[in-house]
């Protein structure tokens, strides 16, 4: 049987990170084999092109092109082969991601956006996908406390990040059969209780 595919995503700061080895652990107790990845990267060649997408200036649609070349290697080699043995792939951020960042943040045609959908993903579409939802000021002051160099992305303006906010807020209604949002400013022990909750029912 074919495995399932789960996947994260949120604006910068919202913590999904630290779920994404937690629900895979969880899936692993219940029998299940679980690949955890990521994007962009997953791949050799994907996190080679992460290096260049999170800290080199580009042309918008240089950095939508390069996202979905990862997200076609990463398909290729780990996804699809992962769920064709049965397994589960959990991944933190994929497709979605595009159309929030790209797309919202950056103003990305949407045609654009559908054409290399369409072409990179065929007909693959996560089985659910987990969005970390909270208010900006908050994921803000998360990043700050990291005290770290920050990406191309993270060091976005504010504004920015509002409208991946309001982007993936939207797709979340769109595709209400397969996004459930998660409000993230709660608590580690409340968010993995409406995690499970959710994991139950697919
Ligand atoms: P991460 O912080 O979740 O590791 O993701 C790295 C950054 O890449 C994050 O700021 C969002 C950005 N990103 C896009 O802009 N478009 C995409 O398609 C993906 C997968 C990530």
């Amino acid at each position: 049987m074919r495995g399932k595919f789960i996947t994260f995503e949120g604006i910068d700061g919202a913590g999904k990170s630290s779920h994404v080895n937690w629900l895979a652990d969880t899936l692993r107790q219940r029998g299940l084999t679980v690949q955890v990845t990521r994007e962009p990267g997953g791949t050799p060649l994907g996190e080679k092109l992460r290096e260049l997408l999170l800290n080199e200036p580009m042309h918008l649609e240089t950095e939508t092109l390069l996202m979905f070349a990862a997200r076609r290697e990463h398909i290729a080699r780990v996804i699809e082969p992962a769920l064709a043995r049965g397994e589960w792939v959990v991944c933190d951020r994929f497709s979605d991601a595009t159309w929030a960042y790209q797309g919202g943040g950056r103003g990305l045609d949407k045609t654009k956006f559908l054409t290399l959908e369409h072409w990179v993903l065929d007909h693959l579409q996560p089985d659910l996908t987990l969005l970390f939802d909270l208010p900006l000021a908050v994921a803000r002051e998360r990043i700050a406390l990291a005290n770290r160099t920050l990406d191309r992305f993270e060091q976005e303006r504010a504004d920015f990040h509002e409208r991946v906010r309001q982007a993936y807020l939207d797709r979340a209604q769109h595709f209400a059969q397969r996004m459930r949002v998660i409000n993230a400013s709660r608590s580690l022990p409340e968010i993995q209780k409406t995690l499970e909750e959710i994991i139950k029912t697919i």
